[in-house]
């Protein structure tokens, strides 16, 4: 009940601040302008990092009030005080409900990354979140976005694993989080289309940590069970 107060609390708050533009800046060690979509706490230095969750909000305090914030979050069962604090304070993190669009000026980033989000929208909020994806980009720019792999779940299913897959896709177990829910699911054909049908062309699946993105050491995880596609914004667009 309480994890489902401070989810819609905070989506609340990320629906009270749509149409507000994020400013850019470069990550000075390589130039380029990256963000990281439904980031959770999954990410690397240099990037914009863009969540509806509570730690987004929280990173945004002062970091005298951090430690109180590492209460608040729940966090205290994947993260060390100290590593809580520092993934917050080290990092730059944006609070916004992607659902419905990205707070970003057209033609402005160079990557944009996703990990284990996308599943999170119905598939049209995943269109119009591709589609906005392709608006920020510069031209050329890249997107890569990893998904639980559909057919390693049929897989898992034909194992004779259907419980444990459906545990691991649905969390059937816990109903704490709604920001948690998956609402569709991707094998490379689904997604190529659903990035195709946004704009993006040049989709091509590649191997984890393997891809144009950089950072993929520090960012792509969950190697089995996830697909990992790039795709590209046409030059001329
Ligand atoms: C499974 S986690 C993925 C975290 C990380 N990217 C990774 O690879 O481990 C999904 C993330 O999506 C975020 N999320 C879910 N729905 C969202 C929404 N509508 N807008 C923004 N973030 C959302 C959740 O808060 C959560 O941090």
């Amino acid at each position: 009940m309480m994890r489902w107060l401070i989810d819609t609390a905070t989506l609340m708050l990320g629906r009270l601040r749509r149409g507000r533009r994020v400013r850019t800046t470069c990550d000075p060690v390589d130039g380029r302008v990256k963000v990281n979509l439904g980031c959770g706490l999954a990410v690397a230095p240099g990037w914009i990092n863009v969540d509806a969750s509570l730690n987004a909000v929280l990173a945004n305090l002062p970091r005298a009030l951090l430690p109180i914030a590492y209460r608040l979050s729940g966090s205290n069962r994947y993260y060390t005080r100290e590593q809580y604090i520092g993934l917050l304070s080290g990092n730059r993190f944006v609070h916004h409900d992607l659902a419905h669009s990205l707070p970003f000026d057209d033609d402005s980033v160079d990557v944009v990354y996703s990990s284990h989000f996308v599943e999170h929208l119905f598939r049209d909020e995943a269109v119009v979140l591709m589609r906005e994806s392709l608006r920020i980009l510069k031209p050329g720019g890249l997107v890569r976005v990893c998904v639980p792999d559909l057919a390693y779940a049929v897989e898992c299913y034909r194992r004779g694993q259907a419980r444990e897959m459906l545990e691991q896709y649905f969390f059937v177990e816990d109903r704490s989080s709604f920001l948690a829910r998956h609402k569709y699911m991707y094998d490379f054909d689904l997604l190529r289309d659903a990035l195709e049908a946004a704009g993006f062309t040049a989709v091509e699946r590649r191997a984890w940590r393997e891809g144009r993105a950089p950072d993929l050491s520090l960012l792509d995880n969950r190697p089995d069970e996830t697909l990992f596609v790039e795709a590209q914004k046409p030059a001329g667009r």
